[in-house]
């Protein structure tokens, strides 16, 4: 089959597009023919660290066609599917009371993924296409709005009236907190790099974009918020940007991180936790109860996967090279 795989670390230039032996669907797997493919931030860090055997096929979003099935279940060939790329565990403690896996896998990145024509997944990652959506937009949700449903609806149950900040607003995981957080009936502060992003960021039906590399944003929070501060912060950037991120919660906010683009390192005055009683939450992807969840909305179109640009899988280097630019907003997806 075509694939899109790496055998060395470095930049977009070792993404290779050539043959690749197609995988075969084991006992309680389905190999699914891949029709559209999303790119994660993550397909990029994989590529300068990866603790997966060499070459690896990147790529965790995945709709396609069901192809061959090895196993039972309510799914048929020719089925048109999206895959939950939250492997969980299904063993460990938290799996038994279905809460979020403490062993969790990561399709695409610790098995093969989507930059292919063809992919192997459990059967039970498998889940109905809506089918009012084209096979691109269907690769335009799953891991990040999983992630960010995670993220704000059980981590920290941001509610209706309650504002949130979110940092890199433009990406794959801000647009889906933007929707979600409408959804939710949060007052949403974005934050943007330059005026033309805010300009194209406010289309998107936030409440306020405030230009981080121009405004002091903590101070432009607090104006926003009479002097409070916001109740959650959205956090995927981390090295930049914690420090602000803390400063601009209120009492009791809460902080809700789930990557750190700009680097791991941060330090932070603990006693701000306590006397001002903050949370932070840590989040990873989300439950198959999450996903259900997400895919029902996004199936109704009360959330709304916004496609960005779309590649073909020869396509792939210049696609990722987009992204690392920050030139995105929304999805890239790749069409295969
Ligand atoms: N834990 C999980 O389960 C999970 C799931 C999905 C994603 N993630 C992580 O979340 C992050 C975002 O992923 P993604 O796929 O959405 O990536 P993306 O589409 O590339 O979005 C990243 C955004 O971050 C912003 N940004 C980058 N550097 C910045 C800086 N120094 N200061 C402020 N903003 C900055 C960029 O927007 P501007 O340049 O316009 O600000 C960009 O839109 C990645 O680190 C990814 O690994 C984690
Ligand atoms: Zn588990």
């Amino acid at each position: 089959m075509k694939a899109v795989f790496f055998e060395k670390l470095g930049g977009a230039d070792v993404l290779q597009y050539g043959e690749f032996p197609q995988p075969k669907a084991q006992s309680g797997e389905t190999l699914v023919r891949v029709k559209a493919c999303g790119v994660n931030h993550l397909d990029i860090w994989l590529r300068h660290r990866t603790n997966t055997p060499l070459p690896h096929i990147p790529g965790s979003d995945v709709a396609g066609v069901v192809e061959k099935i090895n196993g039972q279940g309510e799914f048929h060939v020719g089925d048109e599917v999206v895959i939950n790329p939250a492997i969980p565990c299904g063993r460990c403690a938290r799996c038994q009371k279905g809460q979020p896996c403490e062993l969790v896998r990561i399709f695409g990145a610790a098995t093969h993924g989507g930059y292919a024509e063809y992919v192997v997944v459990p059967i039970t990652q498998l889940h109905p296409k809506p089918k009012n959506l084209s096979f691109t937009e269907a690769a335009a949700f799953p891991l990040t709005f999983l992630t960010a449903w995670h993220m704000l609806v059980s981590r920290a149950q941001l509610v209706r009236g309650e504002s949130v900040f979110i940092w890199g607003a433009s990406g794959g995981l801000g647009m889906a907190a933007i929707q979600i957080a409408q959804h939710l009936g949060g007052r949403i502060i974005a934050a943007a790099k330059s005026q033309d992003m805010a300009k194209k960021i406010r289309k998107h039906g936030v409440d306020d974009v405030i230009v981080y590399t121009e405004e002091d944003v903590v101070g432009r929070v607090n104006s926003l918020t009479s002097g409070y501060g916001v109740d959650v912060v959205f956090e995927s950037i981390g090295q930049k940007t914690w420090n602000q991120s803390l400063a601009m919660l209120r009492p009791y906010g809460r902080a809700v991180i789930a990557g750190t683009t700009s680097g791991n390192e941060a330090t932070m005055d603990l006693s701000d936790l306590y006397v001002r009683q903050l949370s932070i939450f840590g989040a990873r992807m989300g439950t198959k109860s999450e996903f259900e969840d997400v895919l029902k909305l996004v199936g109704e179109r009360k959330l709304q996967p916004k496609v960005d640009s779309v590649f073909s899988l020869s396509d792939t280097a210049k696609a990722q090279e987009r992204m690392e630019k920050g030139e995105h907003v929304g999805k890239i997806v790749l069409e295969i």
